[in-house]
């Protein structure tokens, strides 16, 4: 594993694995009274958030705690960048606090690149823009591999706002070096310029993928957010317009894109359904689909602080760390 964790595309197969079966042991602490291992005793970690955050922020700090790190929270707000104090400077301050792992989430894509060529420690992201979140691709092939087993050749399809998400594209990255395939869904607008390259199937016609016209029987079904905040940029209808230009209006959005109940019927019996969160309800997901047996989204929840635990136990302690059995004892 390299230094950093920016990119789902910097792990190997074997890598994810690793971080996945390891993620494994972490998960059964979760359900022990007593919660803390020892082997990052001494070490501190610093979320730094520029961006808001509920799952993934206090995740990292849970998973930091359990494994006896100091963790400290800085986010934007409330910082002195309100002050006029650079990004840089803002960064270069809190790196000399001395600490041991950064973990950066921002709103520019690029930005926890940038940071992670500024300081000397780990740095991993935590979502950065409409690029990348590593550790959420993670956490979604955890809860896949706990319903489906091995990902070799399952087919998963992920609807909703592409163009937007730093989800779907470390989502395409991860699975298919675990050897899924991967079918995005969205109207056109809202599939980034450029997806063709990507390796995976595109189409705009949800119902034809369900009923496994498209690309073959479905295996999982990933829904992700109309990420509204992203969709002003200066364009008619601004930051407010739920639909921008992007979707004419969220019902039509809905129709098309949004897993009802009535396309919840269509899945096979073992196809779990996904959400990163937060969701919009009743927008790209009915609460009869986010509510249902085979809904994983609380489930996700619980995965990312055992996946985060092994993704800092590796990054801190080192992929050559004893097993984490051993280390706790
Ligand atoms: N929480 C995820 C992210 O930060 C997904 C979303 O916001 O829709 O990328
Ligand atoms: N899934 C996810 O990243 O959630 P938050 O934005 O709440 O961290």
């Amino acid at each position: 594993m390299s230094r950093h964790l920016l990119s789902a595309g910097d792990l190997s197969s074997d890598e994810a694995i690793a971080i996945l079966d390891a993620a494994k042991q972490m998960h059964a602490i979760q359900t022990r009274e007593v919660k803390k291992l020892p082997p990052l005793r001494g070490r501190t970690i610093v979320n730094l958030f520029f961006e808001d955050s509920t799952r993934t922020r206090s995740s990292f700090e849970i998973a930091g705690k359990w494994l006896s790190a100091d963790v400290i929270n800085v986010s934007a707000k409330g910082s002195s960048m309100s002050k006029g104090e650079s990004l840089r400077d803002t960064v270069l301050t809190v790196a000399a606090l001395g600490v041991d792992a950064l973990v950066v989430r921002h709103n520019a894509s690029g930005a926890v690149q940038r940071i992670a060529g500024w300081v000397s420690c780990p740095v991993i992201n935590a979502g950065d823009g409409t690029h990348e979140h590593p550790t959420q691709a993670l956490l979604d092939a955890y809860s896949l591999r706990e319903r489906l087993g091995d990902l070799t050749d399952r087919h998963v399809v992920i609807v909703g706002d592409i163009t937007h998400s730093r989800v779907a594209r470390s989502n395409v990255l991860l699975l298919t070096t675990l050897g899924a395939r991967v079918t995005l869904v969205a109207p056109p607008t809202l599939l980034p310029a450029g997806v063709g390259a990507w390796e995976c199937a595109t189409s705009w016609d949800l119902d034809a993928v369900l009923t496994g016209k498209a690309a073959g029987d479905v295996d999982a079904v990933m829904m992700l957010r109309v990420q509204r905040e992203r969709m002003g940029g200066g364009l008619p209808g601004g930051a407010r317009d739920p639909g921008g230009v992007f979707v004419p209006t969220e019902r039509e959005y809905a129709i098309g894109y949004g897993l009802s109940p009535a396309r919840l019927d269509l899945l096979a019996e073992h196809a779990p359904i996904l959400h990163p969160g937060p969701m919009n309800r009743g927008l790209e997901i009915s609460s009869v689909a986010a509510d249902s047996a085979r809904s994983m989204v609380l489930d996700q929840v619980q995965a990312g602080v055992a996946v985060r635990m092994a993704v800092l136990y590796r990054m801190l302690a080192g992929v050559d760390a004893p097993a984490l059995a051993e280390a706790s004892a």
